[in-house]
Formats: structure tokens, sequence, C-alpha cells
């Protein structure tokens, strides 16, 4: 297992649309381990394989306190959603941003599991809103992009300036 680098906003690759995984293979295994990885030393609740520059549909994500229920969505695409519903939200690829966005209450999501098996999952809530957010990653989309352009500007700036200085 490896802890991989996350892209920081605005890195250009956090645009790339992933391509589907066609076959849950050892390489797509190990890669989700590094996913979980990686996720689990940030620390951060969800992370999609677009955020460590690898454009597959993987997403890992864990909600729970005690890290101990990771979920898997090779593949994920959301098929029903229903209500309206807001939270703050964080991401690992914007540090020390949050801000609230609108989503749907209540999805259902299909997808494959760590062993190619196809599932689907009902989600509500802060599971519901992580799932849209990380395939929103696949998608080369970041939850900043459904705020104000003037706040867009505001997080840009003050990312970019971090990351002068972290070199
Ligand atoms: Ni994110």
């Amino acid at each position: 297992m490896a802890f991989r680098e996350i892209l920081h906003y605005p890195d250009p690759r956090l645009r790339i649309q992933a391509l589907p995984v066609a076959r849950v293979d050892q390489e797509i295994r190990g890669l989700i381990r590094d996913m979980a990885e990686t996720m689990y030393k940030a620390p951060g609740i969800g992370l999609a394989a677009t955020q460590i520059n690898v454009a597959k549909r993987v997403v890992v994500i864990d909600i729970s306190p005690d890290h101990n229920d990771l979920r898997v969505f090779v593949n994920p695409v959301i098929v029903h959603s229903e209500g309206v519903y807001g939270i703050e939200e964080g991401c690992l690829s914007v540090p020390g941003i949050y801000e609230e966005v609108e989503r749907a209450q209540k999805v259902r999501v299909e997808a494959l599991d760590g062993t190619g098996a196809r599932f689907q999952l009902e989600a509500e809530d802060l599971l519901a809103v992580c799932i849209q957010h990380e395939i929103d990653h696949l998608d080369g989309k970041v939850f900043v992009d459904y705020l104000s352009r003037l706040k867009q500007q505001r997080i840009r700036k003050k990312l970019e300036k971090q990351q002068r200085l972290a070199m």
C-alpha cells in the first residue's frame, strides 16, 4: 500500500473526465487500497481516483466515526435521486475551504464493489452528499464550481498563494 499525492484545486488535472473500469482486477484492487490509505491518512471521508491523478471511475468513502466502514464504488452511477439537501462540504483537493452546496437528499447508486460484484445502495444525507461529491470528481467537477464566481476567485487565489508558500 502507498500514500498517493492529492492534487489541489485549481490543478487542471482535476478536470479530466475519468474512464469506466473494464474489469476489477489486481491493478484496480491495488488502486483501491492506495486510495483507502490516502483517504484515511489525509484524513478525509471520501476520495475519487481523479484526486490522485488516476483517470478511472473509482471512489472510496468512509463516513463512520471509527474509520472502519470502507465503501468502494467502481463505475458508480446515480440511478435515482430525490429531495434537496445541503451541508457544508469540504474536499481534500480544496484544503481549508468549507461551503454549503445544494444536493439531492437521497440517491440510489449502482456500482461494482471491490470484488467486481454489482450492487445498489440507497443513501441519504451525509452519505448521499458524499457520493454526489465524489462522482462529480470523476466527471472533472469540484464543489467549488457550484459557488458564485466571486467566491471561486477568492478560493483560487487563496489556494494558489498557499501552494507558492509550500514550495
Ligand atoms: Ni472532494
